[in-house]
């Protein structure tokens, strides 16, 4: 199997008894490298699960994730967290910065856990690629909100991830800076970057490839982009 990420029969229960929840049910679907992928369903449809699950943070209850042809939850809690490290970038709505860090610092971050040289030059030029040179130096209370979700599109990317996830990540932001993360997800996506975002928000998945969407924890379409007209 050739595909970046695999999810075969994938569910997901939480709780037990009565109020047991089936957050996710038989899921399946593939990413290819390079793709750009939108998640859309409602609020409650299973996204976060979905993504938490595709970050290796979450076991499902049953079925499978292949990333690189590795089983991630056959790996030992250590490995899973390796894995994450070394494959993974993530964009949480709430953006999820070192309040009393300045964009510099919060960038370098994942640098710390790494056998990468040059913190500090390689997370300059990251946020020089985001449109941040100016603004290293500040802290994120300093930075308007399109601001702060570069730095965190910057740290999430500032180890070179395969796999970059986003769950909301225009969520919290208004139209506006929603549009520049959008634009530059899109950047990085024509630099060759995977990326897989769940949204509820029909107009943040307008650039992607492929549109999976998803209600009550099943995928009910999954088109690409030619397909759909999206
Ligand atoms: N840790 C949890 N424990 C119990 N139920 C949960 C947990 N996380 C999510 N759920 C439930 O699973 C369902 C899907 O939630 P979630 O994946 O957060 O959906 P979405 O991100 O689309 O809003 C919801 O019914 C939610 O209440
Ligand atoms: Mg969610």
């Amino acid at each position: 199997m050739n595909d970046l990420m695999n999810l075969a029969n994938v569910t997901k229960l939480y709780g037990t008894g009565e109020n047991q929840v089936e957050a996710l049910a038989d899921i399946n679907f593939s990413v290819n490298q390079g793709e750009y992928i939108g998640i859309m369903g409602q609020s409650g449809s299973g996204k976060s699960t979905l993504l938490s699950i595709m970050g290796g943070m979450n076991p499902p209850s049953s079925g499978k994730l292949l990333v690189d042809n590795i089983d991630v939850y056959k790996l030992s809690s250590e490995k899973q967290a390796d894995f994450r490290r070394e494959y993974l970038g993530f964009i949480f709505q709430q953006l999820q910065l070192i309040p009393y860090l300045t964009s510099l610092e919060n960038v370098m971050l994942p640098l710390v856990i790494t056998d990468v040289k040059n913190h500090e030059e390689l997370a300059l030029s990251v946020l020089e690629k985001v449109g941040l040179k100016g603004k290293v130096n500040r802290l994120p209370s300093e930075l308007s909100g399109g601001e702060q979700g570069r730095v965190a599109v910057a740290r999430a990317v500032v180890n070179d991830p395969p796999i970059l996830l986003a769950d909301e990540p225009t969520g919290s932001l208004d139209s506006r800076t929603g549009r520049e993360i959008l634009d530059l997800f899109h950047e990085l996506h024509t630099d060759g970057q995977t990326i897989i975002m769940v949204t509820h928000n029909p107009k943040a998945v307008a650039g992607v490839d492929r549109l999976i969407k998803i209600k009550d924890g099943r995928i009910v379409s999954n088109l690409t982009k030619s397909a759909s007209n999206i």
